[in-house]
């Protein structure tokens, strides 16, 4: 038995017929080809595969594909805007937030859905928001002031005065 789902992932209307047992994260990296979100443990205990589903970081092996049916979904390929960095990926790679990379998805997207709510987050709500996920490497310092870097900039833009991030934040970030 299939199921007919529609939804906007990254900006993109899409329609596929998926069978109802599957899994968001697979729907992505399977029916979509979106293998940036990551698949780690599939119990809920990681936080690799976060996606943004409407706006709200999810983890996407806890939810079903047929959930997001007519809602919007954004992943690490949709920060990205017209060839520029989002602040926070630009962040990430500043202060170098990541080593492997496994964690760095969703990572992202949780910082993006945090800054959107918060733009001067401390550092112990920066923490907080990615307690849920999990990092191997970095013992999340430099993950911290990743995002801190990405709201420095956004907050300068915000006042006029920065130079590269407000087509950034007006043209992607929230798409
Ligand atoms: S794969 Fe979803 S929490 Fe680990
Ligand atoms: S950078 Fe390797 S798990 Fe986070």
């Amino acid at each position: 038995m299939t199921m007919h789902v529609t939804m906007t992932v990254n900006g993109s209307e899409v329609e596929r017929d998926i069978e109802p047992r599957v899994l968001l994260v697979h729907f992505l990296r399977e029916d979509l080809g979106l293998t940036g979100t990551h698949w780690g443990c599939d119990t809920s205990n990681c936080g690799t595969c976060v996606v943004q589903l409407d706006g709200e970081p999810v983890k996407s092996c806890t939810v079903l594909a047929a959930m997001a049916d007519g809602h919007t979904v954004k992943t690490v390929e949709g920060l990205e805007q017209g060839g520029q960095l989002d602040p926070i990926q630009q962040g990430f790679m500043e202060e170098h937030g990541l080593q492997c990379g496994f964690c760095t998805p969703g990572m992202m997207l949780t910082a993006r859905a945090l800054l959107d709510r918060s733009p001067n987050p401390s550092e112990g709500e920066i923490r907080e928001a990615i307690s849920g996920q999990i990092c191997r490497c970095t013992g999340y310092a430099t993950i911290v002031r990743a995002v801190q870097w990405a709201a420095e900039h956004e907050g300068a833009d915000a006042a006029g005065g920065g130079p590269t991030n407000g087509q950034l934040e007006t043209e992607g970030a929230h798409a």
